[in-house]
């Protein structure tokens, strides 16, 4: 990945004292001056790279660390928050298998900060650095965009209270599909926003959440409806301080007219009123995917009923890879009662590898962690979590005073127990559907009136040409989420597949009624009427699809091929 560093920082590599010789020898060594370290040489170089990318003037951090004057004036204070762990927020515990652009400080690098706050914070060799570039958010980190989206109405963060958590809806203006490589989302006051990510609307399915249209709608997190064979497979997630992620070659994903995105952010009120006002910058590329990612999600938001007052409760999962798979980043997710997040891997030979272990979570800093070296898992693999939660009064982020029983749901006094992997099948194939199949399989075991799991193994075998297998789980789907009239015309199409016709007519007609401009549908019907003798009802229906879109070929082939006749 060619990201150009926001800080322009080669300068210290060359001149960086070596620490091992006063590790060797500290017998030898009278405690002069040379032990003791100095900014130009010892501090700079730490804060300038795991703190800079957040304290910069206008950045997310209270203050700037971005020059000597500065560093000395909080010395004291970065002394406590480092030492503690507070700064820089890194939740993972160190583990063998490493994450790219680890913010975590070294034991040594805490001992180096403490010897030179304890010096007097000295600042050294009159080659003190220059100031890093600061990243003040002007240019975008990848370049010039291709596509720059704004989102359509400020949102107002009321100085106290709550968190909040708004998604906000922006459709790029597209003339044509596009291949996306990357993704930046730049708040218009980072200092407000803790974490955002963006999901592909494909359906339109979160507009009718908006009470006013532009203006978005509030909630922790977010299911958009649609194929679950077309679900973008792609973690984009953007936290403070972090450089943007461009995908390589062969990884880009598929963007269409019309298309929403989905930006949920979380904002944290500051004391007095604030706005924001998000923007996203895409960046295309002619290359088109290869390979697909999916996003592999373990749970057991079901198991979450936590006592009041209980300080040790457990949930677990675990599921079995159904491919030889990499597994590129990790999103582990639980709202404030979590505290101990574990999550690993046992491969069929017994070995067990830690995939992400967080002793003490902060849903503050939350983040999705991308392995610096893709994670080699064979099939039979056993990926696995186990969430501890605190429900007592003990713990400082319990939103209940006193505490009160607690389950699942997804508004933020709710709780949560997530872990997404992001996954590649290892050998090229688009093994989407193999992992959804093994995902809704395993999602039944758990939960047998699920809603996505029924849809997914209903929609999987429709797409195999397997309608009879697609009846009773899309039947169920639709009996579970009625208002779903996506799941309602996968349904009709099973019907119609399976020579249903009386049934499947009535199933399209209520779809269509659910959702006047489901297009999919509403020629679905036309073909379905055609069929069963009646013309002109086809003709009539394929007329509404051409009314809105003039340019549908495939209504517009369909209807001259119905008027000729
Ligand atoms: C990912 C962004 C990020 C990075 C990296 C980061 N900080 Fe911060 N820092 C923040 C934010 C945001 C706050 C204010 C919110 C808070 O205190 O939780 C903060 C607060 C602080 C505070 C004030 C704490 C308090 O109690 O008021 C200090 C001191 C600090 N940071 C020092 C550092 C140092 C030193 C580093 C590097 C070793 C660092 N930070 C790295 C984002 C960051």
């Amino acid at each position: 990945m060619a990201v150009t560093n926001p800080l322009n920082l080669r300068w210290w590599s060359s001149k960086k004292r070596s620490s091992l010789v006063a590790l060797l020898l500290p017998v030898l060594l009278v405690p002069a001056a040379a032990a003791t370290p100095d900014f130009a040489h010892d501090i700079a170089p730490i804060v300038y790279s795991k703190c800079a990318p957040c304290h910069y003037s206008g950045g997310p951090g209270p203050f700037p660390l971005t020059s000597y004057a500065e560093v000395r004036k909080h010395s004291l204070q970065i002394q406590t928050v480092t030492s503690s762990r507070y700064m820089p927020p890194w939740l993972p515990s160190e583990q063998p298998i490493h994450f790219a652009d680890e913010l975590r400080l070294t034991d040594q690098q805490l001992q180096t900060i403490s010897n030179w706050v304890r010096a007097g914070s000295p600042e050294g060799s009159s080659e003190v650095p220059t100031t890093p570039a600061p990243t003040t958010d002007e240019t975008w980190r990848l370049g010039p965009p291709d596509l720059i989206v704004k989102a359509a109405q400020t949102f107002h963060v009321p100085a106290a209270g709550r968190d909040v958590f708004w998604n906000f809806i922006l459709t790029p203006q597209l003339t044509q599909g596009r291949f996306v490589r990357a993704i930046d989302i730049r708040p218009s006051n980072p200092k407000i926003v803790h974490h955002a990510n963006v999901i592909i609307d494909r359906t339109g399915s979160q507009r009718m959440r908006e009470t006013t249209p532009g203006q978005g709608f509030p909630g922790m997190d977010v299911t958009v409806l649609g194929s679950p064979l077309d679900l973008n497979g792609h973690f984009l997630f953007w936290k403070p301080g972090s450089i943007p992620w461009s995908e390589p070659d062969g990884l880009s994903w598929r963007l269409n007219p019309g298309n929403d995105l989905i930006l949920n952010m979380h904002l944290q009120p500051s004391g007095k009123p604030e706005t924001e006002l998000p923007t996203i910058a895409l960046y295309f590329t002619d290359k088109p995917p290869t390979r697909f990612p999916y996003l592999l999600q373990l749970e057991h938001d079901g198991s979450l009923d936590i006592p009041a007052g209980r300080s040790d409760f457990v949930i677990t999962d675990s599921m079995k890879l159904p491919v030889d798979t990499e597994v590129l980043a990790v999103y582990p997710h639980a709202h404030y009662l979590g505290k101990l997040l574990e999550a690993w891997a046992t491969k069929p030979d017994g070995t067990r590898v830690q995939l992400i272990r967080i002793p003490a979570w902060d849903p503050n800093w939350q983040a999705v962690y991308r392995y610096e070296q893709p994670l080699l898992l064979p099939a039979g693999t056993m990926v696995s979590m186990r969430y501890h939660y605190d429900n007592s009064s003990a713990n400082p982020r319990n939103p209940h005073h006193p505490p009160k029983r607690v389950e699942g749901g997804n508004q933020a006094t709710d709780e949560m127990g997530h872990l997404w992997l992001e996954v590649l099948p290892e050998k090229g194939r688009d093994a989407r559907r193999v992992y959804a199949e093994a995902w809704a399989h395993h999602q039944l075991e758990k939960y047998p009136d699920d809603y996505s799991a029924n849809l997914t193994l209903g929609s999987l075998a429709l797409s195999r040409l397997h309608a009879q297998d697609a009846v009773e789980p899309l039947r169920k789907a639709v009996r579970l989420q009625p208002n779903d009239a996506i799941a309602r015309n996968l349904y009709a199409e099973s019907l119609d597949a399976t020579g249903r016709m009386t049934e499947a007519l009535a199933q399209f007609r209520l779809a269509v009624k659910q959702k006047p401009d489901f297009d999919n549908a509403r020629f679905n019907l036309a073909h379905a009427l055609a069929r069963t003798g009646d013309k002109a009802g086809a003709i009539e229906n394929l007329r509404v699809i051409l009314a809105a879109h003039h340019d549908d070929p495939a209504a517009k082939a369909y209807l001259d091929q119905l008027t000729a006749q």
